[in-house]
């Protein structure tokens, strides 16, 4: 079965990264020139899924806005000749059909997956954290669709972490059945480096069969209120197959503020436009 939709949930608080994201999404937190959500919606549609569901919650409005028409902006910037921003414009609105969801209560990351279930209807579907975003020749999410396509079944998308990455991320207990790919065997949620399994961490881009679904019900919250997609992973594979990619490329964690100014700095530096300039100030602000 091929997969066409994609949830993106985006109704967390953001509190690492306030005072930023008090008023203003996370999200919508802009890297070089576009806002985080949109560095996912182009990874999701350029991996072939064109039908999006972002989950929102009360003051996040701007995140549906951003990708819907706008009459009056595209007649001011066609009045004013300006052609390119103009095609700019069209072409992220253009990017998928994007349905708006909402998550009452900031309740998890699973939580608001489930909230994601009428969108989703029955077909499987991959789901992508918009704080995260992968710099990757083929983009991520796609990486985990053709591991899904030859499988059929759940695919997460797994990076190799550090010590301190192990109290920050779901760990896995991996079977390599490749360089790359691993049948998993069991998971826990922030294990610490004494109990992790292995240096496997789990990052935010996932294709799901819609059973999981019936295991986010089941799964309790944790110790924080929390339900988390990693418990009611664990539970999907005591009755199916899950299995893992190690993705090629390069993620940053822009939920983070260190990651958010590694993002930055990195892909401005990939720009043809702003690589040189860009060069010459970080030399000049390093010898300040
Ligand atoms: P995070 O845990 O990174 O986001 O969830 P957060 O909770 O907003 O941030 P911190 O940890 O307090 O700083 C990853 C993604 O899942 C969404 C977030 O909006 C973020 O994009 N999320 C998280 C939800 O949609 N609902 C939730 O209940 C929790």
């Amino acid at each position: 079965m091929n997969i066409r939709k994609a949830v993106i949930p985006a109704a967390g608080f953001g509190t690492r990264f306030l005072p930023a994201s008090k008023a203003l999404p996370k999200e919508m937190l802009n890297v070089v020139d576009k806002p985080l959500i949109q560095y996912c919606v182009e990874e999701a549609a350029g991996s072939g899924l064109d039908k999006i569901g972002i989950v929102t919650s009360r003051g996040k409005a701007v995140l549906e806005d951003h990708f819907d028409r706008c009459p009056e902006l595209e007649a001011l910037l066609e009045e004013k000749g300006q052609v390119d921003l103009l095609e700019e414009v069209r072409r992220v609105q253009g990017l998928a059909e994007i349905t708006a969801i909402r998550q009452p209560q900031a309740l998890g990351l699973g939580h608001a997956i489930l909230m994601g279930e009428t969108f989703v209807a029955g077909e499987p579907f991959a789901a992508l954290t918009p704080d995260d975003i992968y710099d990757c020749e083929t983009p991520c999410t796609r990486q985990l669709v053709e591991v899904f396509l030859e499988k059929q079944a759940t695919v997460i998308v797994l990076g190799r972490v550090d010590r301190e990455g192990t109290k920050k991320y779901g760990i896995v207990k991996p079977k390599p059945l490749s360089d790359r790919i691993f049948r998993i065997l069991d998971m826990a949620e922030k294990p610490g480096p004494e109990k992790a399994f292995s240096d496997l961490g789990i990052l935010g881009r996932y294709v799901f069969t819609p059973e999981i679904f019936d295991d986010i019900r089941e799964t309790p919250p944790d110790g924080r209120g929390e339900i988390q997609i990693t418990d009611a992973i664990r539970l999907h594979l005591r009755s199916r197959p899950v299995y893992g990619l190690l993705f090629e490329g390069r993620r940053f964690d822009c939920g983070d503020k260190f990651g958010y100014l590694e993002a930055t700095v990195r892909l401005a530096l990939k720009r043809p436009e702003f690589r040189d300039r860009f060069r010459s100030l970080l030399e000049s602000a390093l010898n300040d």
